[in-house]
């Protein structure tokens, strides 16, 4: 989703500004622009499409500056163009805007700004409504003018505005759309995610909602809604600027997939005491609170809800609590029944997943116990909940998530036996069999990734088909959902997936001579009506490619391909499963030449409804 970055200080804008814009390509754009403050007057530049069309189309242009804001756009209101693109100005041009977040009562606004102040629109955006409004209560306090601009909009944003007449001031503002300040010597940065700035600071200040910075190049005041002044402690970061980089990987996404038995590894170990024993650090639940929870609900988006699904099936085993898992962006309309004794688990690999976080506030709001699964460490998610359960991915880049979802399956099977156990319902024996299974996976899926070229093999096979069905029974279907979805958000193709028992319930009149089906067929218990399921296809002409466990050749009688995945117990294939689904997504796109690493429409972070 959009990306924000500002500057001020005595280093050169535009190339800080340009070079922290590439850092968030992995958020997802469409266009690209800049503003500079330059001989008391802004110069702005904005393009359609890559940031490189930016570079090219200013190339050679004196625009040395010490202040500046860029932003990468993604279309929500208006489509992507140019003059869509932000910065917008306002009449003048003296006051420029970013924005990331949408402006829910813009019409009216338009309207207003039009009648009452001839404000003449350039744009189909929300966000030029923002830069006539600061103008528009301009009286030579740029604070003060995005103040009362704030008492007008409605919605979600975080703003960045720079004036030509305050050449050394930079105004910003948080309200439900993540932003962060950089704390450098002589300099100061805004952006709306950390790696923007990792190449410059690691002192960062966590904007919380509703906050206004001013920032000037040697000082940084944060102000409450309420216009005083506030502190915050500054958050070191600790991570590598490195692991934000490709290291020799032809994309991120192939890169991340191979650091998933590192991620796994440490989401698991690091959470287990000598005595083998979970203890969960930063989660303060007792024994007595977990023995009152009554029902949990699993809240997320995508990928992470399909990790959710994956969670209910192992909470509802090993701990016997009741799970419901929903899509945030229904659950947060819906009235759902959650009170005192409900656990509320949101699952965000950003944490700035603007529905997770509506429904988490929901959630909140009616009592529940709010646990959440991130990955950004101090991301909007992972504050405002009670506790927080952290994925040690490490830095997602790919828009397509990969060691996200397998460390958000590691931290739901880790819940599962520590509320089971906490519980009482989770016997010694049962506890030591999963833990081990679970220990032993970063070994187990080091095998799949090291066999990664048979999967390449078949995807040379597979790469032209148009339509591909997964089908699965129990945690079988959960990561057909998955496996789906990777491969259609990357490669394009029309990828659907459907619990295999429903098959005759209508889908399988798809099903014709030469469809491919991808028929996921790892637990025992259910191995035979899987057959069954691939025998009811192949009647139909399907051309069917099996996932099985190593040991259950039989599979090869019916699908035409196979991928083995190491034996285990059946609780744990989604962690193992899942892995060769996403390297065959990898190279069916790679070999149709897709831009992997950013899938068209697409946004790693939803920061909008
Ligand atoms: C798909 C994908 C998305 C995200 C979803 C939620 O590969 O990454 O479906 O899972 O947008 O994002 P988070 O986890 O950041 O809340």
């Amino acid at each position: 989703m959009c990306g924000i970055v500002g500057y001020i200080g005595d280093g050169n804008a535009k190339d800080i500004i340009i070079d922290g814009l590439k850092k968030l390509e992995y958020r997802g754009y469409d266009s690209s622009g800049i503003a500079l403050c330059r001989d008391g007057k802004l110069m702005v530049r904005k393009k359609k499409g890559r940031i490189s069309n930016l570079e090219e189309y200013i190339a050679g242009e004196a625009m040395d500056s010490h202040l500046g804001i860029g932003h990468t756009r993604w279309a929500t209101h208006g489509a992507p163009s140019d003059l869509n693109a932000h910065p917008h100005t306002n009449m003048d041009g003296s006051i420029a805007v970013i924005h990331n977040g949408i402006i829910e009562n813009y019409v009216e606004l338009r309207e207003w700004l039009a009648k009452e102040h001839g404000v003449v629109f350039r744009s189909e955006t929300d966000t030029e409504v923002i830069a006539h409004l600061i103008s528009v209560f301009y009286e030579g306090d740029l604070t003060d003018a995005v103040y009362k601009a704030m008492e007008k909009m409605r919605g979600a944003y975080a703003i960045g505005v720079i004036c030509a007449h305050e050449p050394d001031k930079m105004v910003a503002v948080r309200k439900d759309s993540p932003l962060v300040v950089g704390l450098g010597d002589g300099c100061n940065f805004i952006a709306s995610d950390i790696p923007a700035l990792l190449k410059h600071v690691r002192q960062i200040y966590l904007i919380e909602n509703n906050e206004t910075v001013v920032l000037t190049k040697n000082d940084v005041k944060l102000y409450n809604a309420a216009r005083q002044e506030v502190k915050r402690e500054v958050f070191n970061v600790t991570w590598d600027a490195d692991a934000a980089e490709k290291e020799g990987y032809d994309h991120f996404m192939i890169k991340e997939i191979h650091e998933q038995p590192k991620g796994i590894r440490e989401t698991l170990t690091r959470r287990l005491d000598d005595e083998r024993n979970i203890k969960l650090d930063g989660i303060s639940m007792t024994k007595e609170e977990i023995e009152q929870f009554n029902k949990v609900y699993i809240v997320a988006c995508g990928t992470a809800y399909h990790a959710g699904l994956v969670g209910k099936y192992i909470i509802e085993k090993l701990a016997h609590i009741p799970v419901e898992v929903d899509i945030a962006s229904e659950f947060r309309y819906r009235d759902p029944f959650v009170d005192g004794k409900t656990l509320f688990i949101a699952i965000s690999q950003s944490g700035e997943t603007l529905d997770t976080l509506a429904a988490l506030r929901e959630a909140k709001r009616k009592g529940a116990r709010i646990l959440s699964v991130v990955n950004v460490v101090g991301s909007s998610v992972a504050r405002e909940s009670d506790d927080v359960f952290y994925t040690w991915a490490g830095p997602e880049i790919a828009v397509a998530s990969t060691k996200a979802y397998t460390t958000q399956l590691a931290c739901m099977y880790l819940l599962a036996l520590y509320m089971g156990k906490e519980k009482g319902v989770l016997d010694d024996l049962s506890y030591h069999r999963i833990l081990d299974e679970l220990l032993a996976v970063p070994d187990k899926l080091q095998t799949i990734l090291d066999n990664e070229k048979s999967i390449l093999e078949m995807a040379k096979t597979l790469y032209r088909r148009e339509q591909v069905f997964f089908i699965g029974r129990g945690l079988d279907s959960s990561v057909s959902y998955e496996g789906s979805l990777k491969l259609k958000e990357i490669s394009y193709i029309n990828s659907f997936a459907i619990a295999a028992g429903e098959l005759k319930h209508g889908t399988i009149a798809l099903i014709e001579q030469d469809t491919l089906v991808i028929a996921l067929a790892t637990q025992n218990f259910l191995f035979e009506k899987m057959l069954s399921n691939i025998q009811e296809v192949k009647a139909r002409g399907a051309y069917v490619v099996g996932l099985a466990k190593k040991n259950n050749t039989e599979i090869e009688k019916q699908a035409s391909q196979v991928i083995y995945i190491p034996e285990c117990a059946d609780e744990i294939t989604p962690l193992l499963s899942i892995v060769p689904l996403q390297i065959l997504a990898y190279y069916i796109a790679k070999l149709r030449g897709c831009d992997i690493d950013k899938p068209k429409n697409l946004a790693k972070s939803v920061t909008v409804e």
